[in-house]
């Protein structure tokens, strides 16, 4: 492909974990390091795209001349995507948003109870972000990630027809080396009438083969 041929398109890519908060000092989240969705923002950068990068909390800096939008809980992370979704052309969906919060967070710190073995801890859905985005009448093209640990593909064919996307890179994370935290990674990419499953590499690898590959239609 065209080393720029993202030029003049405007790509909005979340990335990270999300946190949500038990009280002011505790949350739930998960394994996410945010390197494959930083990947992505570094290829769609140097391939000319102008680039929103939105994070949930992680450790790792970010590429240079993108803008960055720091979240920590799946709510915000829906809010900033909400406030830039019209002006953007091409959504890919790379974070590992929490699917539920508590519901509700408790003002000062939770005391151990001494005489409680159990503590149980009531959780509610969050929103969908990438379904919410696939609900819009007039919706970028749609690029979500499934993360499975079975039944890979038929899961993530499941999940790009359920949110109405236009590919879905379907993602084994139970395999030791890739997927959650390491530097390589190795997908499968889906589309509604089209599946590629692509070799081990490091993430900057994939994240220059992703794009080129569901964005040359674009
Ligand atoms: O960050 P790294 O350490 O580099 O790891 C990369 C990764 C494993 C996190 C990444 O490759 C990946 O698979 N990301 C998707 C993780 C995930 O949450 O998948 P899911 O199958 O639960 O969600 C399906 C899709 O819906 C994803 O595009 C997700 O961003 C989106 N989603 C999910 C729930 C929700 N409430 N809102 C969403 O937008």
């Amino acid at each position: 492909a065209d080393a720029l041929f993202l030029q003049s398109k405007h790509v909005v890519i979340t990335a990270g974990p999300t946190e949500e908060l038990i009280d002011p000092v505790r949350f739930i989240s998960n394994k996410s390091s945010g390197k494959m969705g930083y990947a992505l923002a570094e290829a769609a950068s140097k391939m000319g795209a102008k680039v929103t990068l939105i994070s949930g909390p992680v450790n790792i800096e970010a590429p240079k001349n993108i803008q960055l939008v720091k979240v920590q809980s799946a709510k915000q992370m829906l809010q900033q995507v909400m406030n830039i979704i019209n002006e953007c052309d091409i959504f890919i969906s790379c974070a590992a948003v929490a699917d539920y919060a508590c519901s509700q967070v408790s003002e000062h710190k939770l005391k151990k109870q001494n005489d409680q073995p159990i503590l149980t801890l009531e959780l509610i859905k969050n929103p969908d972000i990438l379904a919410t985005v696939g609900k819009l009448p007039s919706k970028p093209f749609c690029v979500g990630f499934a993360a499975e640990t079975q039944n890979v593909e038929q899961y993530a064919r499941t999940k790009l027809v359920q949110k109405n996307i236009d590919w879905i890179v379907a993602n084994d994370v139970s395999k030791e080396g890739i997927g959650f935290n390491s530097d390589d990674n190795q997908v499968t990419l889906i589309s509604h009438d089209k599946t590629m499953k692509l070799k081990k590499m490091t993430k900057q690898k994939l994240a220059y083969t992703i794009l080129e590959t569901v964005c040359a239609v674009n």
